[in-house]
Order: structure tokens, then sequence, then C-alpha cells
């Protein structure tokens, strides 16, 4: 009898395995393909480690911008390549020492929930049956591919996050289905590259819930840097290798491509492995389909015991909010007081230049019918910003409440605000006001200072 069963070892259930583990909770853990989950695997990890190798190309290649030549830049894909898998090989390796420091039992097959009873939650896995007083889901996502005709027919010219990853040699054209943050990441690393890259995308913008300024500079940027965007074009089909899309004056339209990347969002993993024997209720999308397991703030399902952390549940699919949702499910398993928050969830594009949000932005503050003002200052107003960024363009933004100058949001354009975006996290979740960030002293000279300089320029 084990005290925590958990199905997915994600950044969901491997940190809350971490956790339990911790706590001295027996944990066993099961995974079908590679801790670490998508993730790790085939997910933030790698697009990182390749977008970093991209970043250095880049810096390369414009050496001359800050007074150093460098000859023929130039880079070996197959080696970008190599080092990501060598990257993804030594997290995974961390992951599994902390599952053996925590005294996790990992059990690398698929699970097969069988049901529950007075005794608990039965799991089997290759013929073996493991019994738990609790369950925690953390089944993760798979990509969305819609049934476009002439998909099928297209064979591997169709690729998802997991089959570009994969690659061995750089498509010299692509074309992304979808510019979201998927889309827009592989979009960038393969134009940093050289490869020509169009990117079809159904709304009249990218990076959908993103600051509309942001996305809009954003765009311009990887326009200039020769992007085809293709905005409110609506795909109806594959046709060998082309996307054929119908543009906003009704026009057929076809971007052909050696590789076309599906990247139209993510769905999750509800079914395969036995959620129907516990009869958990579902969160149902607009169609009144299931798209998630429905939880409550302590990430408790409908069935005593059981809990669904991660992408599973179908909202904020982000690793970071799996791994908080995870310590919120151990949490109220040891009884120790926590919920589960979503106001301060982070998000980041891994672009060059980098995007970074928390909170409200100024449209969703607008759409709520907060009373709010809107601060913002260049990138440029951080000395640091400017050393280090020739020719770089960035905007801080903050979204704060007209009374009393709570911090409701936070947006940023301009390297490298994924690192300093926490501290606004860490505002939103205090609920600090505009001048108590005046008082704080940051460190200079650094970009983070931006933030500073904007909370000054409040009325
Ligand atoms: P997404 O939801 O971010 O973007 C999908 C885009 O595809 C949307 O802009 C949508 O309008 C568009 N779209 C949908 N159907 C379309 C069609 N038929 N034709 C043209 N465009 C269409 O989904 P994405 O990029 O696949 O990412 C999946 C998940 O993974 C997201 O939840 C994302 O947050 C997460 N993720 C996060 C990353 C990060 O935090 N840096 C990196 C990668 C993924």
């Amino acid at each position: 009898m084990y005290d925590l069963a958990i199905i997915g070892g994600g950044p969901g259930g491997y940190v809350a395995a971490e956790r339990a583990g911790a706590a001295g909770l027996s944990v066993v853990l099961f995974e079908k393909r590679e801790l670490g989950g998508v993730c790790l695997n085939e997910g933030c990890i790698p697009t990182k480690t390749l977008l970093y190798s991209a970043k250095v190309y880049n810096y390369a290649k414009n050496g001359g911008d800050y007074g150093v030549s460098t000859e023929n830049a130039s880079f070996d894909y197959g080696k970008i390549v190599a080092r990501k898998d060598k990257v993804v090989k030594k997290l995974v390796g961390g992951v599994k020492a902390a599952m053996k420091a925590g005294k996790v039992t990992v059990v690398k097959s698929a699970a097969m929930i069988e049901g529950r009873s007075a005794e608990g939650i039965t799991v089997s896995a290759e013929g073996e049956k493991y019994v738990s007083r609790n369950l925690l889901i953390c089944a993760g996502s798979e990509a969305a591919v819609p049934p476009f005709p002439g998909l099928k027919e297209a064979g591997d010219v169709i690729v998802t996050n997991r089959e570009i990853l994969a690659l061995q040699e750089q498509p010299k054209e692509l074309v992304v289905i979808g510019g979201g943050v998927i889309g827009m990441e592989f979009a960038a690393f393969y134009n940093t590259l050289g490869t020509n890259v169009t990117v079809v995308e159904m709304l009249p913008k990218i990076l959908g819930p993103l600051d509309d300024e942001i996305s809009a500079t954003l765009q311009k940027i990887y326009e200039k840097r020769g992007i085809k965007f293709c905005l409110r074009c609506k795909v109806t089909g594959i046709e060998g290798n082309a996307v054929v899309y119908e543009d906003p004056d009704g026009n057929v339209c076809k971007a052909a491509g050696d590789k076309i990347l599906v990247s139209v969002g993510r769905r999750a993993n509800l079914t395969g492995y036995g959620l129907e024997n516990l009869g958990v209720d579902y969160l149902l999308n607009r169609g009144g389909k299931p798209c998630g397991i429905k939880v409550d703030e302590k990430m408790r399902t409908n069935i005593p015991g059981v809990y669904a952390a991660g992408d599973v549940t179908g909202f904020s699919m982000l690793a970071h909010t799996a791994s908080r949702e995870g310590e919120v499910a151990v949490n109220d398993i040891l009884g120790k007081e926590d919920r589960m928050r979503y106001d301060a969830i982070p998000g980041v594009v891994y672009t060059n230049p980098e995007v970074a949000g928390v909170g409200l932005t100024e449209e969703q503050a607008k759409a709520s019918g907060k009373e709010f003002e809107v601060i913002k200052l260049p990138m440029a107003y951080a000395g640091r910003f400017v050393a280090e960024n020739e020719h770089g363009e960035g905007i801080c933004k903050l979204i704060v409440g007209k009374k009393y100058h709570e911090v409701l949001g936070a947006h940023m354009l301009g390297n490298p605000c994924s690192e300093i975006i926490h501290s606004m996290c860490i505002a939103i979740e205090q609920e600090m006001t505009v001048e108590q960030l005046k008082e704080v002293v940051f460190p200079h000279p650094t970009v983070s200072e931006i933030i500073k300089e904007t909370s000054f320029t409040i009325k």
C-alpha cells in the first residue's frame, strides 16, 4: 500500500513526487515514456536549448555591433541538435536522481486505473497491481492536430513539437500553422538559422493572449527579419507539401514548405489509462465535450483521494503551473493549508527578444471593467539594457489599479525579461502597490531597474 500513486512524470508529477517523498510519504510514479515529460523531453528544455544556440549564432553574426569581429559565422545543425539531446539527457538524469533521493518507486510503464474501493485506488502496470491511498493524475497533454483534408496524405511533411525536435536536417522552408507560443518559438529558431518561415494564423494577431502592443512589436521585429505572417487566415487543407488557406478577402492561397508544423494548441490526455473506471467529473469546452479533469482549488477531483495537476486539468497549460498544482495536491494530502491561485502565473515566449508577462493585460483589464492605469517605458531607460542590446527594442508596461495603485499586471519585451518577470509575480501575489515598488532597492546596473523606473512614471 502506497500513500500516493502518481500517473505521469512531467513537471506536475515529478515535482509532486519529490515533495511527497521529502515529506516521508511512500510514492509510486508511473511514466510510460521518459521522466521529465513533455517539458523536459519535447517542450520547454529542448526548445530553449535550440533557441540559445540560435542566439549565440546571432551574436556571432552581429558581433560587429559590439566591436567584435567574427568572420564567416556559421553553425552545424547536427551539433546544435546533438547538444540539445545532451542537455535533455543530463536533466532527465537529474530527475531520476531526485526520485531516488525521495525514495520514489518509479515504474517505467503505462499505468491503468482499475478503480477505487474501501482499500484504496488500484493502478496496474505490466501485470502488477499497486494500491494507494491517494492518486494524483498528471497525464499531461498531446499536440492537437485538426483533421485538415490532405493531412494524412502529407505524411512526414507534417510535424508537431515532438517530430520537429527530432529533425536531423534543417528545413529550407517551414510553414507554421498557428502563431501561438510553440509556433513562434520554432518560427524564431528557424528564421535565425536562415530557413524561410511562413506563419499562418487564423486570429488577427500572433500570440493571442499576450498584450496587443507587445505582440504587434514582436511581429514587426520578425517581419523585418523575414518571417511572413498570414493573419486572419483560415487553413482549409493540405495539398502535398503546401498549406492551403483562405486569406481575409476570401482568396484561396498556398504556402509550401519542406516541413509543416502544426501548433494550434494542445489537448488534455483523458483516455487510455482507465479514467472512466473512477467516474471523475470533466471540465467541458464550449461544445460540451470533456477538455480536462475538473478540480477544485486544492486540485481535488470529485472522487475522494483522487487529485489532478498540470495540462490534464485543461487550462493554464504551463510547466510551472503544473509543478505548483502538484505541490498544492501534496500539501492537501499532508493536511497542510494551501490553495492554487492563478492571478500571478507568468508567461514567457523565448523569442529574441523575449516576451514575458504576468497578471492582467491592458485588454483584459478593460474587459474586466476595473478602473486602471497603464504606465510604461521603453527598456532603454535601463542602462544595462542599452549596454547589452545594440538595436534592441523593448517595452516595460505595468497595469495598476486606479485607486490604490496595486500592480495588476506586468508585460515586457526585451532581453532578459524572462529572468525578471518573477519579481512582478511576487508583487501581484503580495498585492504590492507601485509606491511600495519605488521603495525597493534594485541592483544597479540591471535590466530589472526598468520596473522601478516605470513605477516612477505614475501620476
Ligand atoms: P497556443 O494556444 O499558444 O497557440 C495556438 C495558435 O494557433 C493560436 O494563436 C490559434 O489562434 C491558432 N490556430 C488554431 N487553429 C488554427 C488554424 N486552424 N489555423 C491557423 N491558426 C490556428 O498553442 P501552442 O502554441 O500549440 O502551445 C500549446 C501550449 O503549450 C500552450 O498552452 C502554451 O502555453 C504551451 N507552451 C508554452 C511555452 C512557454 O511557456 N514558453 C512554450 C511552448 C508551449
